[in-house]
């Protein structure tokens, strides 16, 4: 049904190979031909199941699901300008990366792999755990240790085994590889699969517009499991001849992380090591994006751009939010920040979409914050 092939080296290897890196190092992609059948997607269940000819798993009998998916896009005003915001934080484990876990961990199960091992700043980890609780696999997941402890309580109640590593996300990255020396790595960052799931948020806009992509839209940003998922669905479609054209792709980073932003401003081809500080956004604090390169081609290749958002915009945003009746975590909070500069600019008549990526009951010590002491003056 397809190859996994390296984006350094060229080399292919079968879909059934357990690696999720090529034996140069380099990364994987999935070459794969997509259908779209229009009619019968139609009648299908509303879940991200229903572009079916469009994932690459094998069998229907190692599909691993919560039902997730085909989340509702609903039309929105930001700073008066009306957009159109999918819901993604009402996914089974409370964040859009059940997308790209469900794939994934059914493409685990397809393999016959027992024990998997992922890192994450939280939510990544909760689905993965929470799919391999389903599918019986046994998972360790390892996180930063000042990881927002309901997330925390999410990846332990879903069974997988959970290591709090000292110091910053990069040596969680550091430590899950040692581990990765011996099970399965499940990484949403390295693992093409995850990209293949993920990649179903854009089928469902295009779906819900009428079988058209937007002009613009607006996502978070750090290792890019969204980003690119969004990129490789429209493509899909565009090679189908279902749309034609992509939507800019805009990515947001919170300022006190934003190695891709830096890079987009200085015109750059590389990621630049930079500095990190304190953000309320711990969804997208990534400072070696895996696929940064690949994240920037995208987003040039789309002719989007990459904005930063500091954390008195993520804050309001917040709050915003909160007044419209949204309840999310700050990092999806930052989109909309994001969002709110990018309408300053943009043609009122074009036609946005941006995603609400994760749940605010996951960070509530965050949000308890952000309502008692921090800014209580100034919101
Ligand atoms: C709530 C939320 N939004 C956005 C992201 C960004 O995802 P990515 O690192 O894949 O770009 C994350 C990642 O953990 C997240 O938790
Ligand atoms: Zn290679």
């Amino acid at each position: 049904m397809g190859n996994l092939i390296c984006r350094s080296c060229k080399k292919w290897f079968s879909l059934d190979e357990r690696i999720w890196q090529c034996v140069c190092g380099g990364l994987l992609d999935i070459e794969f031909q997509p259908a779209f059948p229009i009619d019968k997607i139609r009648q299908r269940k509303p879940n991200m199941w229903r572009y079916r000819e469009a994932i690459p798993i094998s069998d229907d009998g190692n599909i691993i699901t919560l039902d997730e998916g085909f989340t509702s896009l609903i039309p929105v005003e930001i700073n008066g300008i009306r957009v159109f915001i999918k819901q993604d934080h009402l996914f089974p484990t409370g964040s859009y990366k059940d997308r790209g876990a469900s794939v994934l961990i059914s493409k685990v199960k397809e393999l016959g792999i027992k024990n998997v091992v992922e890192d994450s700043s939280g939510n990544a980890g909760c689905a993965i755990a929470a799919y391999c609780a389903k599918g019986g696999i046994h998972c360790q997941i390892f996180v930063p240790e000042d990881t927002s402890p309901g997330k925390l309580a999410q990846i332990q109640l879903y069974g997988a085994k959970l290591n709090k590593i000292p110091g910053s996300r990069e040596d969680t990255a550091r430590a899950v590889l040692k581990a990765a020396e011996k099970d399965y790595y499940a990484s949403h960052s390295w693992n093409p699969f995850f990209f293949h799931g993920t990649k179903t948020f854009a089928f469902e806009i295009c779906e819900q517009l009428g079988w058209k992509a937007p002009d613009s839209l607006i996502v978070p940003v750090g290792n890019g499991t969204l980003l690119l998922g969004a990129y490789l669905g429209f493509g899909e479609l565009l090679r189908a001849g279902i749309i034609h054209k992509f939507p800019k792709i805009i990515g947001v980073q919170s300022i006190h992380c934003a190695p891709l932003y830096k890079a987009f401003q200085a015109g750059l081809d590389e990621i630049p090591k930079i500095e990190k500080g304190e953000t309320l956004a711990e969804g997208i604090a990534i400072a070696e994006p895996v696929r940064g390169k690949q994240i920037l081609d995208a987003v040039i290749k789309t002719h989007g751009r990459l904005i930063a958002v500091d954390e008195l915009e993520i804050i309001k945003s917040l709050r915003d939010l909160g007044q419209k009746g949204f309840y999310v975590e700050p990092t999806a909070a930052a989109t909309i920040a994001g969002l709110g500069q990018y309408l300053k600019t943009s043609d009122p008549n074009e036609i946005t979409v941006s995603v609400l990526t994760s749940h605010g009951l996951k960070a509530t010590e965050k949000i308890l914050k952000i309502l008692g002491e921090t800014f209580p003056t100034i919101y």
